[in-house]
């Protein structure tokens, strides 16, 4: 039972959002997810995949109970083919490794989640994992070449390949990625690579207020005229929340907001030049302070707290619901006063950090401790409306990143209109016409 646990969540702080699977399987190959999935077809038992359970959109949690399948057990990277600069791999693999295994050959996969270190590629194709270098690297979609798939009727297919070119009828290979799960198993993941870069500068740059750290995103690459590797933005509750959790000291007393911005390239003198353009115009605009992270020591530093924050805020304030808004990079300025309104109106506190650079922010809605656990739970959705609200007036939607799951199945209709929801499902009984593989996900239960 204990170990069934493990199995019923994901990263979503709110228990409701948990439960439990009958039974968890753990296969190794291809064939064995499609004898599963023959079997499920034929006896009409759900089945959920999961990867390392990182994911904050219940994606991962068998809501309707039935077979748990873990790829776990699929950790093996197949090929590092340097020629083509491809690396093919099972969806277990922690996508970190890859670029462990790819430090010596001058090559690098450019994919960045903040959960790097724990999180499997294949939750992170499911997902279209955005994480902090989308700027210029975009998200893990634009790496994904080819995949191995187990269709939910039980079918081994292969999508895409090893083509920078391929348009061979539909674009079946795009829609599978950030399909959460519910369109297919991956089994193997055609990734394509990059040559790595040589040189790294992060600045850390404190504003006084959100709105004067924020405001410099398009500044950099208009008047800077430079694509920033990242630019992460932390207020200061998140930076104090972190530094106390990890027993760190940045110097965010005086600073309300922080950047953290990173520019990468093939030679010390361009990253150099571009850091210091960057880092002027920051101080031409009202910023701070600028520290300059050189070293491979400072810059893990300085990624470690923002990595951390999820966790750090999960662990003081475990009564909340962390969100993913995203909207065009330029205005995130006007969803900052949007996010005081909600806080002073609904009496909850909303710390605020993100991918500043591509408009995708974690506004957390958290429960302020003198709030009753029922009026809390009557206020949230309320919240939440209010706020997607808002990120829709903007040209905004309601995750960047995370997913829908079955954490925001209920709030779709906000965002997409009904022809296109129902054309989704429709592709969804294409590929799963018993809806064995993942059911409860992304689509509201009524419409
Ligand atoms: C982050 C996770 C929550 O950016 O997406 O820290
Ligand atoms: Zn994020």
């Amino acid at each position: 039972m204990e170990k069934l646990e493990t199995y019923s969540r994901d990263e979503v702080a709110d228990p409701a959002f948990a439960h439990m699977p009958d039974v968890v399987v753990k296969p190794a190959s291809a064939e064995e997810i499609s004898a599963i999935m023959r079997l499920a077809n034929r006896e009409l038992i759900p089945v959920t995949p999961r990867g390392a359970g990182s994911g904050l959109s219940g994606g991962a949690v068998p809501v309707y109970g039935g077979i748990l399948l873990s790829v776990e057990r699929m950790n093996r990277i197949l090929e590092v083919d340097r020629d083509n600069l491809v690396i093919v791999v099972e969806p277990g693999v922690v996508t970190n490794t890859i670029n462990e295994i790819l430090k010596d050959d001058g090559l690098f996969y450019a994919g960045y989640p903040m959960s790097v270190e724990t999180c499997f590629v294949g939750g992170n194709v499911a997902e279209n994992a955005g994480g902090g270098k989308a700027i210029k690297y975009g998200v893990t979609g634009r790496y994904v070449m080819g995949l191995e798939v187990v269709l939910p009727t039980g079918e081994i297919v292969q999508f895409g390949g090893k083509l920078v070119k391929d348009v061979t009828g539909y674009n079946l290979l795009q829609l599978m990625v950030g399909s959460e799960g519910t369109l297919g198993i991956y089994t193997k993941i055609i990734l394509k690579l990059l040559p790595l870069p040589t040189a790294k500068v992060d600045l850390l740059v404190l504003f006084e207020d959100v709105p004067s750290a924020i405001a410099m995103v398009p500044r950099i690459m208009t008047n800077g005229r430079i694509i920033p590797t990242a630019i992460e933005f932390m207020d200061k509750l998140s930076v104090q929340t972190t530094c106390r959790y990890l027993n760190e000291e940045l110097p965010y007393e005086q600073a309300g907001a922080m950047l953290l911005i990173e520019v990468d390239g093939a030679s010390e003198a361009q990253v150099e030049q571009e850091s210091e353009t960057i880092g002027e115009l920051c101080l031409e605009h009202g910023a701070l302070e600028v520290y300059v992270a050189d070293n491979y020591t400072t810059q893990e530093r300085v990624w470690s707290v923002r990595r951390s924050i999820a966790e750090a805020f999960k662990v003081y304030s475990p009564v909340q619901s962390l969100e993913d808004v995203v909207v065009p990079f330029a205005q995130i300025p006007d969803l900052m006063p949007e996010l005081d309104r909600l806080s002073e109106k609904y009496d909850v506190v909303i710390p605020c950090y993100g991918h500043a650079g591509d408009g995708n922010l974690h506004a957390t809605i958290v429960k302020h401790p003198h709030m009753p656990m029922d009026v809390w739970e009557a206020r949230e959705p309320e919240v939440l409306r209010d706020l997607y609200d808002a990120v829709a007036k903007l040209g905004g939607t309601l995750s960047g990143e995370h997913g829908i799951g079955s954490k925001r199945r209920d709030f779709l209709p906000m965002m997409l209109d009904r022809t296109v929801i129902a054309l989704q499902q429709r592709i969804k009984t294409a590929f799963d016409p018993l809806a064995v593989l993942n059911p409860g996900k992304i689509f509201p239960e009524t419409l």
